[in-house]
């Protein structure tokens, strides 16, 4: 479980292994990620925790490997962590979007790679990628944003694809606006920060459970933002101007 040290990953860390399952978790925060060992191990939980910066692509094959020794296998890989910006795309520095590109696009194709191998040993294995609704449809003031997320939905349909018939699984994740830290940690140049309604951390990562439990292809923590992805496809105009509204 990537980025566990707050919001969507740390409460899905805690749910999962509350579900009984063991858990690695990884953000930069040693502190933090110690926090949440403590309570998942005090609560009858097997952890392991692993302060790193998941752009480092030898730290994520590392903790690949040493999960794998530890425990003798690795079910499944949650690539959440991810940070945004709320900027034009006029006003969106090449540094800031290449250092995006690196975390939420780089990060997960590493540990990809990283834990692949071993899941075709098994046999058996599942991704699941966080993206966001904005992953779906482009939303202004998110440009760069929206970007690395589309292209983690161009790399996770192609891989699923090509996985098929290896028992290793691949979905993706489109949550809304999620109370968490994420809109106070980036930087915020322009824009009204989330819009529309808000989902609590504890329910994506309720539906991050059901997926692991029973793999799909693409889970919608907010049912109806499903309907913002249709009609992107069928009607773009149309999703313009409900986009317009909905900043006015
Ligand atoms: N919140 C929303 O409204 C929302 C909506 C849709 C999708 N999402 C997506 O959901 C995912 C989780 O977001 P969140 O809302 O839970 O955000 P958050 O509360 O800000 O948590 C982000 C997590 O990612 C970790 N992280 C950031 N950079 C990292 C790095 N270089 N190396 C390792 N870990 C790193 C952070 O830990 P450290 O800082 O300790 O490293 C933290 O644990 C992201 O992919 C985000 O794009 C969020």
């Amino acid at each position: 479980m990537t980025g566990a040290s707050a919001g969507i990953g740390e409460a899905t860390a805690r749910v999962l292994a509350g579900a009984g399952m063991r858990v690695a978790v990884c953000a930069r925060r040693r502190d933090r990620l110690d926090r949440l060992a403590a309570g998942i191990s005090a609560a009858g939980g097997e952890v392991a925790a692993y302060g790193l910066d998941v752009t480092d692509a030898g730290a994520v094959r590392a903790m690949v490997d040493d999960v794998v020794s530890r425990w003798g296998r690795l079910d499944v890989l949650v690539n959440n962590a991810g940070r945004g910006l709320s900027a034009t795309v006029e006003d969106t520095k090449p540094d800031e979007f290449r250092a995006l590109l690196e975390l939420n696009v780089m990060a997960v194709f590493t540990a990809t790679q990283a834990v692949l191998p071993w899941m075709r040993r098994q046999g058996r294995g599942h991704i699941i990628n966080v993206s966001s609704i904005v992953g779906r449809r482009g939303v202004p003031y998110r440009g760069a944003y929206s970007a690395t997320k589309f292209a983690l939905g161009g790399l996770s349909e192609a891989l699923r694809v090509e996985l098929a018939g290896t028992g290793i699984s691949v979905s993706l994740v489109y949550p809304i606006g999620t109370a968490t830290e994420f809109h106070e940690t980036e930087a915020r140049r322009a824009g009204p920060g989330p819009l529309g309604p808000i989902q609590s951390a504890e329910h994506v990562a309720r539906c991050i459970l059901r997926c692991v439990r029973r793999p799909r292809p693409e889970i919608y923590p907010f049912r109806p933002s499903w309907l913002l992805a249709i009609a992107s496809v069928i009607a773009p105009r149309l999703a313009d101007l409900g986009l317009r509204r909905l900043l006015h």
